[in-house]
C-alpha cells in the first residue's frame, strides 16, 4: 500500500484534502491526522472491518477498546447513553483532551469497543480532525497512530515511520499541543466517577468542575481499562527514573540519554531540558525516539517534581516506560 502524506493547514483546513481523507474513512481506509494530544490512526468507527484494520496495521491487542470521536455533542449523545453529570463535562472541557466512558449504544461494533457494554467518547480540540470527522459523517475511531507499545507520535513524520505502507493517508497539520494522550474517565456510574487514564487534562480542572473526588478504579481495573495491562510508550532501550533529590543512577553517563527540567551535576552523554511541566510532556515522546535514533544505551528520565496539572499525566507515562 502507497501511503499519502499530505499537508494541511491547521487554523484553515483545505477542504480538498480533508474530503479526500473523509473519503479513505467512508470507504473503510485508514487515515492518520493531528489531534491536540497526539496524532490518532483513524477509521470508520461503525464499520467493523476498517476497525479491525486499525488493530493489524498498529499490531495491537483487539480485546483493547478504542476512543469514537465526535465533533458534536449531539453525535456522542446518538453513540452513548449520556448523564448529567456527562454532560456538564462536555459542556465544559469538549473540544479537549476528556475522554467520556459511558454505556455504549447497540449501534457501535462490538470490535470497536472491545466487546465491552461501555464505549469511550472524546471530541479533539483541532481543527483538521474536527473538519475531518465533520466531512466523513461518521464516528472515527482512533488510537494513537503508532506500532503498539511504542512512544505516541506528536508530528506527521513520526507517523510516517511507523506506518508508512500501512495506511492510505497521514494528514500532516504540525506538532501537536499537549504531547501526551487524553484523560480517560469513567462516567457510567455518575455517583462514582473513575480515573482510568491520566493525561491532557488535569484532574483537578474536572474535580472542580463536578465538585467531586474522582475515584481510582482498583480491582476492578483490569475489565473497566483494558489499556492498562499492555506495556506502552516504551523506546527499545531502558528507561531509568531519576528523582531530582536522590543520587544519579549508577550507569555509563557517557553513553546515557537524560530527559527532564532539573540539569543533572553530570555530564550526560545526550540530554534533553525542558522549561516547565508542559513542555516536559509535550516533548516526552519526540525526545524519546530521538535519544533512541542517536544510540544512547539507556534513557534516564526526571520524575515529575509535583503531580498537579499534567505532572499525573505525565509521570504515568514515564513510570509505564520504565515497565511500570
Ligand atoms: O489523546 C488520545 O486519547 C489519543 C488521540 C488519538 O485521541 N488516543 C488514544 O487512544 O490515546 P488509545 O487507543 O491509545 O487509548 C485509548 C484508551 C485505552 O487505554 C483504552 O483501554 C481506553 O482508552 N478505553 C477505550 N474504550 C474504553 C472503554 N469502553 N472502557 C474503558 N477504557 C476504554
Ligand atoms: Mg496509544
Amino acid at each position: 500500500m502507497m501511503t499519502e502524506l499530505l499537508q494541511v493547514s491547521k487554523w484553515n483546513p483545505e477542504p480538498e484534502i480533508i474530503s479526500r481523507a473523509a473519503e479513505v474513512i467512508r470507504s473503510g481506509g485508514l487515515a492518520a491526522f493531528p489531534t491536540e494530544t497526539v496524532y490518532g490512526l483513524g477509521a470508520d468507527a461503525l464499520n467493523p472491518e476498517a476497525v479491525g484494520k486499525i488493530y493489524a496495521a498498529k499490531g495491537r491487542p483487539s480485546d483493547n477498546p478504542l476512543i469514537l470521536h465526535i465533533s458534536s455533542i449531539e453525535q456522542a449523545a446518538s453513540l452513548v447513553h449520556t448523564n448529567a453529570e456527562a454532560e456538564r463535562l462536555m459542556r465544559i472541557f469538549w473540544p479537549g483532551p476528556l475522554t467520556l466512558v459511558l454505556p455504549a449504544r447497540e449501534n457501535i461494533p462490538l470490535r470497536t469497543r472491545g466487546g465491552l457494554d461501555t464505549a469511550a467518547v472524546r471530541m479533539p480540540d483541532n481543527p483538521i480532525a474536527l473538519a475531518l470527522i465533520a466531512a466523513s459523517g461518521t464516528p472515527i475511531a482512533a488510537p494513537s497512530a503508532n506500532i503498539s507499545g511504542r512512544p505516541s507520535p506528536t508530528d506527521a513524520l513520526t507517523v510516517y515511520h511507523d506506518m508508512n505502507g500501512r495506511i492510505d493517508i497521514i494528514l500532516d497539520g504540525g506538532s501537536v499541543d499537549v504531547g501526551i494522550e487524553s484523560t480517560v474517565i469513567d462516567v457510567t456510574d455518575p455517583q462514582k466517577i473513575l480515573m482510568l487514564r491520566p493525561g491532557g487534562m488535569s484532574r483537578e480542572l474536572i474535580e472542580d468542575s463536578l465538585n467531586m473526588r474522582l475515584e481510582l478504579p482498583g480491582t476492578i481495573s483490569i475489565k473497566r481499562s483494558p489499556g492498562t495491562r499492555y506495556k506502552h510508550y516504551a523506546p527499545n532501550i531502558p528507561v531509568i527514573i531519576w528523582k531530582k533529590d536522590n543520587d544519579f543512577p549508577d550507569i555509563n553517563i557517557n553513553s546515557a540519554g537524560y530527559i527532564g527540567i532539573a540539569e543533572p551535576a553530570y555530564r550526560i552523554g545526550k540530554s534533553i531540558i525542558f522549561h516547565d511541566t508542559a513542555n516536559y510532556a509535550h516533548g516526552l515522546f519526540a525526545g524519546f525516539r530521538k535519544l533512541e535514533a542517536e544510540g544512547v544505551s539507556c534513557i534516564v528520565a526526571e520524575w515529575p517534581e509535583s503531580s498537579s496539572g499534567l505532572g499525573e499525566g505525565l509521570r504515568d507515562r514515564i513510570s509505564r516506560a520504565a515497565g511500570g
